[in-house]
């Protein structure tokens, strides 16, 4: 349905009849007179809706559709070449204070931001549609779930967002007339002069991507891609819910959710933290080598879990997504065959190659054809790949939706949600961290999480490989200060063991140390499920593990070998802890805390000078 505005002053908004929330109205028009667009479209979240706009995107230019006979209902985006990816420096946390964002946040004054952006968004729509689009984060009509509107410019996010959340018309049913929602605008920020012809990616080389989360809004400017334009998944279900968390005792966190089935048929849930491009996806979706019979994992989500306490005790995670926007490079039938499977029809590729029979490829997924067509259009052949050209940008994605996962977990729309035995947090590490090592206790667990660090992938947009701490695998996505989120996690430990409950086991993880050569010494993927079981182990309380300086780890012969070669020595390279290299970790940590002084929980600090005493 739509209606067009009047470019020369406001008009009565027409909206369809079953979106009845005056507020919402309001909004709308308020934005559409900001931006002023050329037409508004309520969009209904159909099949046919969606048909259409992928339709008119090809005749764009921004989609290609893929040979139905390889790829079914799938197409392929390219973007601009300097829009590839999140922009961190570019993302903002607009808090009354400073303070509240905390120093590992870009902050500006909110009254300041918002003179700043309507300055930018006066106009930027101009020649152009903007969609009015209603999702639900979380099941639809549960009482954990979180509504947001997003006004977006870009038919490209009208049709992700449909494959990421449950987008559509009922959402207004929920809604009803006075409903809560969190407010997102998004433009690519390039408005169209009269008979002007579009791009096929517009985008614009500003670019905010703001939040107010004091008044839970959400301002996107500039960017067509992924997190910076897809509002519900990172700013909406990470940077504001993480704010909504705090204040009323729940986790927002960046974190795949997984079911484990044991040979037993004893089945246990883990939430486990990577930083973006770590491995998430392809954990939340393990195979089991075959030779470890009797063990399933299921996929309950695979970026993003909101976990609240129960009245158990326990905690209950939720994915509050519904679809995947994943990690295309390294995805292969032997690293991710789910993914793979998953993956076979009703895609939208953005940034990989297209093969010359109208299927996509991307390095990592097999050997590479005679012919390629790269993401930049270009001629590609194995020869230009041995030149270090790749055909597909290192953070070409897939979106697909979840229920599309052969793994997919029965429970994984229970708005209850699933409860949590273990955290995992995980960097990508070079050096220094162990395989695995469970933590002593909650606070020790939380000193790990909280000093992570990991090597910077193309998931953000500057330099790669270069080792920062990433608390949480949160550093891009806490709405609030980060020092805080380290307090509220230790409080929620508190006030779970003052219930009695068990509180969930806290292991850290490292897939990625690599030999003199610069390789993977683990195989990890399928392997990991070895890493995967000794935690089961440890949940049952079993005490195959040997305590160190940082806590505990299997020995050699405390993991399941069956089916695969991996000697003592191997398992020296990735498990040793290095005194010296730790020492010059701590110190590390402590350049943290320092940057966090501002409510730092003390413990953390006692902690770091506990484990320094241990390593002598
Ligand atoms: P975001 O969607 O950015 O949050 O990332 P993610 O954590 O879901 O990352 P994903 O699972 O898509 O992994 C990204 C990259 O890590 C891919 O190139 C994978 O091949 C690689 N990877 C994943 N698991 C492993 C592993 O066990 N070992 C090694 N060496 N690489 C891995
Ligand atoms: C990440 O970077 O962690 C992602 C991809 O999951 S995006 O949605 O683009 O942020
Ligand atoms: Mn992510």
């Amino acid at each position: 349905m739509s209606a067009v505005l009047s470019q020369s002053g406001p008009q009565p908004l027409i909206a369809p009849s079953y979106v009845r929330h005056r507020r919402l109205l309001a909004w709308v028009a308020e934005v559409a007179a900001l931006t002023q667009p050329e037409r508004i479209v309520w969009v209904d979240g159909s099949q046919e809706e969606y048909d259409r706009l992928c339709e008119e995107m090809v005749r764009a230019g921004t989609f290609r559709r893929l040979n139905p006979a390889r790829r079914p209902n799938s197409f392929l985006a390219w973007s601009d070449p300097t829009d590839v990816a999140r922009v961190e420096d570019r993302t903002f946390i607009c808090t009354d204070t400073r303070e509240e964002a905390g120093p590992t946040n870009n902050w500006m004054d909110p009254a300041a931001m918002r003179a700043r952006l309507d300055g930018l968004f006066a106009g930027c729509m101009r020649g152009r549609t903007m969609y009015v689009i209603p999702f639900s984060m979380g099941p639809l009509g549960s009482h954990i779930a979180q509504i947001g509107v997003e006004l977006s410019d870009s038919p490209y996010v009208v049709v992700n967002m449909r494959l990421m959340t449950r987008m559509g018309r009922p959402v207004y049913e929920v809604l009803g007339e006075n409903g809560e929602f969190v407010p997102c605008v998004h433009s690519v920020g390039t408005p169209l002069a009269a008979g002007e012809k579009d791009v096929p990616w517009p985008c614009n080389p500003t670019k905010y991507i703001v939040h107010y989360p004091k008044t839970r809004e959400i301002w996107s400017f500039g960017s067509g891609y992924g997190g910076n334009a897809l509002l519900g998944k990172k700013c909406l279900a990470l940077r504001i819910a993480s704010f909504m968390g705090r204040d009323q005792g729940w986790l927002a966190e960046h974190m795949l959710i997984l079911g484990v089935t044991s040979p037993a048929g004893r089945k246990y849930h883990v939430a486990a933290a990577f930083p973006s491009a770590c491995g998430k996806t392809n954990f939340a979706m393990l195979i089991p080598p075959a030779a470890m019979p009797g063990w399933t994992v299921t996929t309950i989500g695979e970026d993003i879990a909101w976990i609240k306490p129960g009245n158990d005790g326990r905690l209950y995670a939720i994915n509050p997504e519904a679809g995947c926007f994943g990690v295309a490079p390294g995805t292969s039938e032997k690293t991710n065959a789910n993914a793979m499977a998953m993956l076979r029809e009703n895609v939208i590729f953005t940034n990989v190659a297209l093969t010359d029979d109208g299927d996509v490829w991307w390095e990592g997924m097999g050997p590479a054809p005679a012919h390629l067509t790269d993401w930049q259009g270009r001629d590609w052949t194995p020869e230009d790949g041995k030149a270090g050209r790749k055909a597909a940008h290192p953070n070409a994605r897939f979106t697909v939706a979840a229920s599309q996962c052969p793994s997919i977990d029965p429970d994984w729309e229970n708005p209850a949600g699933v409860p949590i035995d273990a955290f995992v947090f995980g960097g990508r590490r070079s050096t220094t961290v162990p395989l695995v090592t469970e933590a002593r206790n909650w606070t020790e667990g939380v000193y790990m999480a909280a000093t992570m660090g990991s090597e910077t992938t193309a998931a953000q947009a500057g330099a790669q490989g270069v080792l920062r701490r990433d608390p949480f695998a949160m550093l891009p996505f806490c709405g609030y200060n980060m020092a805080e989120h380290f307090g509220h996690w230790l409080a929620l430990g508190e006030k779970l063991a003052a219930s009695g409950a068990a509180l969930p086991r806290i292991f850290c993880v490292n897939w990625f140390r690599t030999d003199d050569h610069g390789r993977f010494v683990w195989p990890g993927f399928a392997e990991n499920m070895r890493v995967l079981a000794w935690m089961v182990d440890r949940i049952e309380g079993r005490d195959g593990g040997a305590t160190h300086a940082l806590g505990v780890s299997p020995r050699h012969d405390d993991l399941n070998w069956s089916g695969i070669r991996f000697d003592a020595g191997e398992f020296e390279r990735i498990t040793s802890v290095d005194a010296a290299a730790w020492r010059k970790e701590l110190e590390s940590h402590g350049e943290l805390f320092a940057l966090l002084s501002h409510n730092l929980p003390p413990q953390l600090e006692a902690t770091r000078r506990a484990l320094a005493d241990r390593l002598g």
